[in-house]
């Protein structure tokens, strides 16, 4: 039986960092697995300019651990008053790797988002002519249409038209949710790839509402039923390039988490790893860790993998069942899950 694993260093292809004392408390946990990550840019107010991401990397740089090699990957959040040229020079200038599309109330801090797809087609044409990727929260947010059908309803009504409009624009669907996701992603021929997170490989709705509501498995996109994680759990680990990790890593305080309306996201960034490798195990496929995790977001960013690598132990993982932080605890992603494999 294996006893350790070594991979190229991981990425975390969508992450949530938030800022000030919440930033400085989270930031260790993904630094010292991460080697990089695409920073999400929904903050308080929005990082919409390329002056925003460059004032947002420098409080990043400046609250990581000492001697930490992590390299955040800076995002933009559209808006139907997104300037293209902004975009260009941010991307030009290497400070930015993505820009976000957030459809406008879709989910935390995106009441700055599209509602309008037809005022961003400029920004799209622009970044379709310099190779700048799209990242996209695939939900409509109709209030007509369920839930739980919101993401494959955003594939049919916005990703489809906005590919077809922009063939050679570069797009990753993150955090897919349902097999319907899987499918669209399979069924093109180019510049369309997706990130997958580590609890939508673990839970199903049934997780979230049978025998209890449990606050801290409701994040959004909201998990689907078991059949479309099945199908989440074979994309991951098929070894398929077009499919890599992002963990959405979405600190909240236990005390907004727990809420008679609580806020929705899930903490992965501290077992993240342990709970990849158990499942990768699970499934058979520990050879195709790396790719999912190393090798496959890379490739699809234009960026080397990385030099160095991390080891796993088989060995009762080591991470906390909360972190502290000033505004109170935030717990971790299903802590007591049973794991059997540990970073060194
Ligand atoms: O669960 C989520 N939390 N989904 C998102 O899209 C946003 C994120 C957050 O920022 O908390
Ligand atoms: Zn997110």
């Amino acid at each position: 039986m294996t006893q350790t694993l070594t991979l190229r260093r991981p990425d975390d292809w969508h992450l949530h960092l938030r800022d000030g004392d919440m930033m400085r408390a989270v930031l260790p946990h993904t630094a010292t697995h991460f080697a990089r990550a695409i920073i999400m840019p929904n903050l308080v107010p929005p990082v919409v300019t390329g002056a925003d991401a460059s004032a947002y990397r420098d409080r990043i740089m400046a609250a990581l651990p000492a001697g930490s090699g992590f390299t955040p990957l800076m995002t933009l959040y559209l808006t139907e008053d997104t300037d293209a040229e902004d975009v260009a020079a941010a991307h030009a200038s290497g400070l930015i790797h993505a820009v976000k599309l957030y459809p406008a109330g879709a989910t935390t801090n995106s009441a700055s988002g599209v509602a309008n797809f037809n005022k961003v087609a400029h920004v799209f044409e622009k970044m379709a002519e310099i190779g700048l990727p799209l990242c996209t929260h695939g939900e409509v947010t109709d209030p007509s249409v369920d839930i739980f059908d919101r993401e494959a309803a955003f594939i049919e009504r916005v990703m489809d038209p906005i590919r077809r409009a922009h063939p050679d624009l570069r797009v990753i669907m993150e955090h897919i949710t349902t097999s319907d996701a899987v499918d669209y992603v399979k069924s093109a021929d180019k510049n369309l790839a997706a990130t997958i997170t580590t609890h939508h490989l673990v839970i199903n709705r049934n997780h979230i509402l049978a025998g209890g509501i449990k606050p801290h498995y409701y994040c959004l996109p909201v998990a689907k039923r078991e059949s479309h994680r099945l199908a989440l759990r074979a994309a991951a680990t098929s070894g398929d390039a077009r499919f890599f990790l992002g963990t959405d890593s979405a600190p909240h305080t236990d005390a907004n988490k727990l809420l008679p309306c609580g806020c929705a996201g899930c903490f992965t960034a501290p077992n993240t790893m342990s709970i990849l490798a158990e499942v990768f195990e699970q499934e058979g496929a520990l050879d195709k860790l790396e790719a999912f995790t190393s090798l496959n977001g890379p490739a699809y960013y234009g960026l080397p993998a990385n030099a160095d690598t991390i080891t796993l132990t088989r060995e009762g993982p080591r991470y906390p069942a909360a972190i502290d932080t000033p505004d109170g605890p935030v717990t971790v992603f299903d802590p007591d899950m049973p794991l059997n494999w540990s970073v060194v």
